[in-house]
C-alpha cells in the first residue's frame, strides 16, 4: 500500500477548537505480537481491537504464508489458528512486509529457528533500513541470511535446523531486536537470555508470559536480563488490544496547541515503557489529566483528557527517557515549536533508522515552516515560537513515513498559514482513520497541496 500507490498530498489549515472523543485504533506493537504469538500457539487465539493498519495486515498475511489460519470476523476482531512452536511451514512466495520494520524483524526471529527458508522484502523505506541488527543475533542460533549490501532487504533467511540457545546483549536500545531474539528462542532447546541496558517496550515479554511461556525478567548491574525457556507449548489467548499511545499522541498534541481545545482519548495503553511523551509534555506544562487508570489484558490503560495549553515551556528532554517515547519525537518537535523557549532532545540517533531519518525530516520540515532548529547526529533542538507562532506555509516531505506526515498535518492545524505534506498515504500503515477522526474533532484537512 504505502509506497506502492500514487502519493496523496494533503493540507491542514488552522482549526478552531478541537473537541470531542478521539477513539484511536489498537496498538500497533501489540497487534503484531498478538498475530505472531497466536500463530505459534496450539489452538485458536481470539483478538479484539486489532489495529487494521497496513503494517499489521501485512503481518496477518505473512502468518498465513507460514501456515496459520488467520480469520477476520468483524471490525478489529480476528482469530488465529496457530501451528505451534516449530510448526511454521515454508512460505511459497516472498514475504512482503510493506513499510513495517517491526513486522519483518519479529517474523525473521520467529522463523529463524525452524528449518525452513523465507525471503523477505518491503517498500522503498523498509528496503533502506538495517536488518543486520536482527540477523547478527539470529546467526548465533545457527540461522543464515543473505541480503543486499549492508544487510538490507530483499533478504533470504535460512532457519537453523539445530538451533543453539543464545545469551545476547542488545547493542542498541531496540524492542524489535530484543523481540526477534526472544521469538527465535521459542523453538530453541534450553534457555535464551537477552540483556538490554535500557528498558524498551516490554509487550513481547508480557505476552509470552500470557501465552504460558516461562519467561523471567531481572534487573541487574548489566541492565534488564530476560530469560526464556525454549520449546514451550503456547496456549491460545483472548487478547484485547489497548488503543495505541503512539497514535493517541497526535490528537492529544493537536489539542495542546490548538486554542480552546478539549479532547478525550479513552482506553489508551499506558505501559510505562511507552508513556514517556506524556511525562515530557507534563514537564513542559501541558494540561493532561489521566482518568480511570485500570489494567486491561495485562496492560495499564487510562482515559486521557488533553486541553489547550498556551503556557508550555521548552525543556531539555532527559536522554534516558528516549526508549519510552522513541516514536513520539516527531510530534514532540511540533509541540516544542509552539512552546516558549528551547526544547533540546538528545540521545535520539535511533531516529535516523526509522521509517525515515526522522531527525532530518523534522529539521527540514520545521525550517520550511519558519522554525529555527539545530541538529547533530544524536540531537534535535527546536526554538519555540509560542502559541500560534509558527509561520507555516510550506509543503513538507514525508519520505514514506506515517509519523512525519501526521506531525506536519498537526502543525498545520495551529500554524499561521496552511501546512501540506507531499504524501499522506503512509498514514494508513498505523492510523488508517486519522483523517476522519481529526475532522470529527474539528480539524480542516484537504486532499490537495497548499
Ligand atoms: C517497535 C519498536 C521500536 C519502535 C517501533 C515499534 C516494536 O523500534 O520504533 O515503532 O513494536 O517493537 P526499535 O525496536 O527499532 O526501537
Amino acid at each position: 500500500m504505502s509506497g506502492h500507490g500514487d502519493p496523496i498530498p494533503m493540507t491542514a489549515r488552522r482549526a478552531g477548537p478541537l473537541t470531542g472523543r478521539a477513539e484511536v485504533p489498537g496498538d500497533k506493537s501489540i497487534s503484531h505480537r498478538a498475530l505472531i504469538l497466536g500463530a505459534l500457539a496450539v489452538g485458536q487465539t481470539h483478538i479484539r481491537g486489532l489495529l487494521e493498519g497496513q503494517d499489521v495486515l501485512d503481518t496477518a498475511r505473512a502468518m498465513r504464508a507460514f501456515g496459520a489460519e488467520v480469520t477476520h470476523l468483524g471490525p478489529g476482531e480476528w482469530t488465529v489458528q496457530g501451528v505451534g512452536v516449530g510448526g511454521f511451514a515454508e512460505p511459497a512466495d516472498v514475504i512482503d512486509c510493506g513499510n513495517s520494520g517491526t513486522g519483518v524483524r519479529l517474523i525473521m526471529g520467529a522463523m529463524a529457528t525452524t528449518p525452513i527458508t523465507a525471503t523477505f522484502t518491503g517498500d522503498a523505506s523498509l528496503r533502506g533500513r538495517p536488518m543486520g541488527r536482527v540477523t547478527d543475533p539470529l546467526a548465533l542460533f545457527g540461522a543464515r541470511s543473505y541480503g543486499r549490501g549492508g544487510g538490507r532487504l530483499p533478504m533470504v533467511v535460512v532457519g537453523a535446523a539445530e538451533p543453539v540457545p543464545v545469551r545476547y546483549g542488545v547493542p542498541v536500545p531496540s524492542a524489535q531486536v530484543k523481540s526477534a531474539v526472544l521469538l527465535a528462542g521459542l523453538n530453541t532447546p534450553g534457555q535464551t537470555v537477552v540483556i538490554e541496558r535500557e528498558a524498551t517496550r516490554d509487550h513481547t515479554e508480557r505476552m509470552l508470559a500470557g501465552f504460558g511461556a516461562e519467561v523471567s525478567v531481572q534487573d541487574g548491574p548489566e541492565g534488564r536480563v530476560i530469560t526464556l525457556t525454549g520449546q514451550p507449548e503456547l496456549r491460545p489467548q483472548d487478547i484485547v488490544v489497548p488503543r495505541d499511545p503512539s497514535s493517541a499522541a497526535f490528537p492529544v498534541c493537536a489539542a495542546l496547541i490548538v486554542e480552546g481545545s478539549d479532547v478525550l482519548v479513552p482506553g489508551i495503553g499506558l505501559n510505562p515503557t511507552r508513556a514517556g511523551l506524556f511525562t515530557t509534555l507534563q514537564d513542559m506544562g501541558a494540561d493532561l489529566v489521566f482518568e480511570n487508570m485500570r489494567i486491561e489484558g495485562g496492560e495499564p490503560v487510562a482515559d486521557l483528557r488533553a486541553r489547550f495549553s498556551g503556557a508550555m515551556k521548552g525543556i531539555e528532554v532527559p536522554a534516558d527517557r528516549a526508549p519510552s517515547m522513541i516514536d513520539e519525537y516527531p510530534i514532540l518537535a511540533v509541540v516544542a515549536a509552539f512552546a516558549e523557549g528551547v526544547t533540546t532532545m538528545r540521545g535520539i540517533k535511533e531516529l535516523r533508522v526509522k521509517e525515515s531519518d526522522r531527525i532530518d525530516a523534522m529539521a527540514r520540515g520545521l525550517e520550511a515552516c519558519g522554525v529555527r532548529v539545530e541538529e547533530d547526529h544524536d540531537t534535535l533542538i527546536v526554538h519555540g515560537m509560542g502559541p500560534g507562532g509558527m509561520p507555516g506555509g510550506a509543503v513538507c516531505k514525508t519520505h514514506l513515513d506515517h509519523r512525519i506526515a501526521m506531525s506536519f498535518l498537526i502543525a498545520g492545524m495551529a500554524a499561521q498559514k496552511p501546512i501540506g505534506v507531499d504524501d499522506a498515504g503512509p498514514i494508513a500503515t498505523s492510523f488508517p482513520v486519522f483523517e476522519p477522526l481529526m475532522e470529527r474533532l474539528g480539524a480542516h484537512l484537504a486532499r490537495s497541496p497548499t
